[in-house]
């Protein structure tokens, strides 16, 4: 039984490496650090030719110390989108950007422009924020949960409304803005997409009421099922339809011994300073990463390992699909070797399962 009626194939994304010592919280490496903006262009114009659909970056503003400062050299999502807008021609790119760092009409034209240097092909996460030590470094402090996600509906609705309402027509009263006269001109050729990518029931509300997709970190294949049911009934109580993504880490080898011991070797690696302070920062407020281990930590930071042969990474992708996820953000070792091999080992083998238009 299809999850839902009229789908549209796996939309296949990279979780794209824009900060250092993606995607494994680990010393092991088989091929340099790709953060700087020549390899994620090469890997951009790699994944247009393999049959991608987008580009999703990690919003951080500081790293999260070990041997290996976990992501501590980033580059900064929205102007990163513009210039990888500027070099491709189909996929969609995305900017993350933290609610209590940004104005939102700021960001509603930041967002419009970059509508229209793509032709409509850009995207916004927006998430609300969790690590208290970017934000202590901004003199920023971080609201409590709820009201976290009350603000971040609020920034939401100010994007859709300079968005959509005749300009100068639009007005907004909140305890965080207040929009008087509203405009942003140009508006965008059509509504980005908005996606948000918390879990818990505060984000569930959130992504039901305003949102188009939800990106979900999941434990294990079976939490896709239950996750993205209950997101897309809860969308269904306001009259809404939204999509589920999640992120797997892929990781594909001859033989499933071999991909294994890469598994192994990168865990055994663990950054374990980098990876605690990740966790730790993570569970505050909500506990909906407490399942999580340090271990699955390790790779991707939480992403979901999928990894074997291409067949069995091909089968579990088809899986998830089936099970009513309607995206997948890839996690990569090495980005631009994966993406390639991706697009040759195993896009094939998703079009004759049919669950990839053709591409
Ligand atoms: C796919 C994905 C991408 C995310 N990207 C970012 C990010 O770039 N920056 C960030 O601070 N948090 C990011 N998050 C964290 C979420 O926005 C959220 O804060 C976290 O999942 C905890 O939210 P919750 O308490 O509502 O579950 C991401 C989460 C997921 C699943």
């Amino acid at each position: 039984m299809p999850p839902y009626e009229n789908r549209d194939g796996l939309q296949l994304g990279i979780f794209m490496p824009n900060c250092s010592n993606m995607y494994a919280i680990s010393t092991y490496r088989t091929a340099p650090d790709e953060w700087e903006y020549e390899a994620n262009k090469q890997i951009a114009l790699a994944a247009e030719a393999a049959g991608f659909d987008f580009l999703f970056p990690v919003s951080r503003w500081k790293g999260f110390g070990g041997t290996t400062n976990y992501l501590g050299t980033s580059l900064e999502t929205m102007t990163w989108a513009a210039a990888l807008l500027a070099v491709t021609s189909k996929l969609r790119v995305y900017s993350t950007v933290h609610v209590p760092a940004f104005h939102p009409l700021v960001a509603a034209k930041m967002g419009a422009t970059m509508d229209h240097i793509s032709k409509g092909r850009w995207g916004i996460n927006i998430v609300s924020g969790w690590s208290r030590e970017e934000f202590a470094m901004m003199g920023i402090e971080l609201l409590p949960h709820a009201e976290r996600y009350q603000r971040t509906a609020a920034f939401i609705e100010i994007l859709t409304g300079l968005w959509t309402t005749e300009p100068g027509m639009f007005h907004y009263d909140s305890p965080w803005y207040r929009i008087q006269g509203g405009s942003v001109l140009p508006q965008p050729t059509r509504k980005p997409p908005i996606v948000n990518a918390g879990v818990s029931d505060d984000a569930k509300e959130l992504v039901a009421r305003l949102c188009d997709w939800a990106f979900l970190g999941i434990g294990s294949v079976e939490d896709a099922a239950v996750l993205s049911q209950d997101f897309r009934d809860r969308a269904r109580r306001y009259g809404r339809a939204i999509r589920c993504a999640c992120y797997p880490f892929l990781l594909w080898r001859e033989t499933e011994k071999e991909a294994e011991e890469v598994r192994r070797a990168i865990v055994a690696h663990m950054d374990r300073t980098a990876v605690e302070n990740w966790a730790r920062g993570l569970n505050i407020g909500s506990g909906s990463f407490d399942q999580f281990t340090l271990e699955m930590f390790t790779l991707g930071a939480g992403a979901l390992p999928v990894i074997g042969t291409a067949e069995q990474v091909a089968e579990k992708l088809k899986r998830l699909y089936d099970l009513g996820i309607d995206g997948a953000l890839a996690c990569f070792l090495n980005y631009h070797e994966d993406t390639v091999r991706f697009g040759h080992e195993i896009v094939p083998l998703l079009k004759q399962m049919g669950v990839v238009s053709g591409k």
